[in-house]
């Protein structure tokens, strides 16, 4: 078993883009009850991690937040804990501060760093009914061969808002 159980959440359109460029994200076209779904099952972690493009602001107190930067800002605020480093390093580096659960929150290109090095037990994959055509896909246009099994499908909505949840093939 792992160190850090360690699930990755994102949002994707339909054909598979999760954000419109590396400025402007998807959240405009992300459902009420999907925004719910994530905040409820932060709960069950005691870290998230990012990268710095993507911080999240909204946390429940306790869980730690460890974004992702070549350069740290001046803040004061002790969740939050700013990482450099390879995948593997800031894994031991998350080990070592005592993190066990960690929900990667992305972006496509962090979430790719952890993916490659096989540090990702878990998948949530929020569908939202909607085609966007253009954008950065999920995990990036980079060639990577992952195996997943469907652990569970949850519809979130009428209008087929979906959480595909798939654990490491193998586990
Ligand atoms: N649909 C979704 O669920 C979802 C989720 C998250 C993000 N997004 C979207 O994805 C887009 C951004 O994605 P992205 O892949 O370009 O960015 P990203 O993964 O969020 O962040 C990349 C940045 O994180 C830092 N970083 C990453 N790995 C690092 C490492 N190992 N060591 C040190 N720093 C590291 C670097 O920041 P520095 O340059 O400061 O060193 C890097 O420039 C945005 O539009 C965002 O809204 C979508």
């Amino acid at each position: 078993m792992s160190a850090i159980h360690m699930d990755i959440y994102l949002v994707m359109s339909l054909d598979g883009i999760v954000a419109l460029d590396p400025d402007h994200d998807i959240s405009g076209y992300s459902s009420r009850e999907d925004r719910e779904f994530f905040l409820e099952s932060l709960k069950a972690y005691d870290s998230m991690l990012m990268g710095k493009s993507c911080y999240v602001r909204d946390a429940h107190p306790g869980i730690r937040r460890i974004i992702l930067t070549h350069n740290p800002p001046e803040d004061d605020n002790p969740q939050n804990y700013y990482l450099s480093g390879s995948a593997r390093d800031i894994y031991e580096q998350m080990v070592s501060m005592g993190c066990r659960k960690t929900a990667l929150l992305g972006g496509p290109s962090t979430c790719l760093e952890f993916l490659r090095e096989g540090l990702v037990d878990g998948l949530y994959l929020s569908v939202e009914p909607v085609t966007l055509g253009a954008g950065m896909r999920l995990f990036t246009d980079q060639a990577l061969v992952t195996r997943w099994t469907l652990a569970r499908i949850k519809q979130l909505n009428d209008q087929g808002s979906l959480v595909l949840h798939y654990e490491k093939a193998g586990q």
